[in-house]
């Protein structure tokens, strides 16, 4: 059983002008120990689903699901009580994480207090040793520190080791490099990468940069409009893309993709968030769209544990 298991998952949010469609259909089997991206353009979902998942959907939001679990507990029901306990949330904006009056060691002792049974001293031996394994060099020193007063990395880094230390095995990271320098920004997937390993942590990787996919993910899986289209091993994904968008979003990159590439633009736009859909969402952009593409929903497609959304057949690619 993966360890988190999420089956047609809508997220709709009841709104004066009407219904926004969120998240419309998601599916995501995520294994222990892997790191799993989840990409697509803005407003395709992500983080609604990120924020789903740790139980923060907005108010009022009406959250459906054929099957939402985590290590076979009910997220629909336990969602709060999982997030700081098992599941922690590793945002863009590490100086907006962290409480800007308050130093890194009465933050750090403040997550270890509430989540952890420990003396005083256990608590700084275990932030101390939380800092360094994040590979903050000086974690005495940086203890001592306020926010201001460590790098955009240093602090992404200390976020990281909060979500450790309230002991969560599970990690959703949304677009956590997007505020970083490209360099430091590789670093901290190299550091979340080295996790996974010494600690055997999970990972969902939020993003839309496909470098963040091909260098730091095993699995991904593509969002269009609140759907999930396609999914599978990194390399089969990258090589053989199987959904027409994801051979978009590829086929657009520049040839010798730069560092850091963002997806680039594919022509028109994801159908409006209130508007339903009929047939296949990506039709009206799609340059391989057949006349049932506008009217059926298209049928999975399979290629062992490649999966995608099509109304061509499998060898089509
Ligand atoms: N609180 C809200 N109320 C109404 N609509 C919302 C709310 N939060 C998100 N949405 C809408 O839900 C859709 C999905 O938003 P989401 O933030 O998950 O996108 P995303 O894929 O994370 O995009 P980005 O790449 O820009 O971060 C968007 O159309 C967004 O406008
Ligand atoms: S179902 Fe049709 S419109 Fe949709 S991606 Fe496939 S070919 Fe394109
Ligand atoms: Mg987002």
């Amino acid at each position: 059983m993966p360890l988190l298991e999420v089956r047609n998952l809508s997220v709709t949010i009841p709104t004066p002008e009407g219904d926004v469609h969120a998240v419309r259909a998601i599916n995501l089997e995520i294994e222990k120990g892997e790191i799993h991206g989840v990409i697509g353009e803005s407003g395709c979902g992500k983080t609604m689903t990120g924020m789903t998942l740790l139980g923060l959907a907005p108010k009022g939001a009406r959250i459906v699901a054929d099957s939402l679990h985590f290590d076979g507990e009910d997220l629909s029901k336990n969602a709060g009580r999982l997030r700081g306990r098992r599941i922690g949330l590793i945002s863009q904006d590490p100086a907006a994480a962290l409480n800007p009056v308050l130093s890194i060691a009465r933050q750090m002792d403040d997550v270890l207090r509430a989540h952890r049974n420990m003396s005083r001293q256990e608590r700084w031996a275990e932030a101390s040793s939380l800092l360094a394994a994040t590979g903050l060099p000086d974690p005495q020193r940086v203890l001592k520190s306020y926010p201001h007063q460590l790098s955009g990395g240093m602090q992404q880094r200390v976020v990281i080791a909060q979500a450790l230390a309230t002991g969560a095995d599970f990690l959703i990271a949304d677009e956590p490099t997007t505020a970083l320098d490209v360099s430091v920004g590789a670093q901290v997937l190299a550091l979340l990468r080295k996790l996974v390993s010494d600690r055997g942590l999970t990972v969902l990787m939020i993003t839309h940069d496909m470098d963040v996919i091909a260098e730091a993910c095993d699995r991904v899986t593509v969002l269009y409009a609140g759907l999930s289209v396609e999914t599978g091993p990194v390399g089969e994904v990258l090589q053989q893309p199987g959904h027409p968008y994801t051979q978009a979003l590829l086929a657009a990159l520049p040839d010798a993709a730069p560092h850091g590439a963002r997806l680039a633009a594919i022509e028109g736009s994801i159908p409006p968030p209130r508007s339903g859909i009929e047939g296949c969402a990506f039709a009206p952009r799609c340059p391989k769209a057949m006349p049932v593409c506008a009217m059926q929903v298209p049928p999975k497609r399979l290629a062992e544990a490649h999966r995608w959304l099509c109304h061509l057949p499998a060898s089509a690619p």
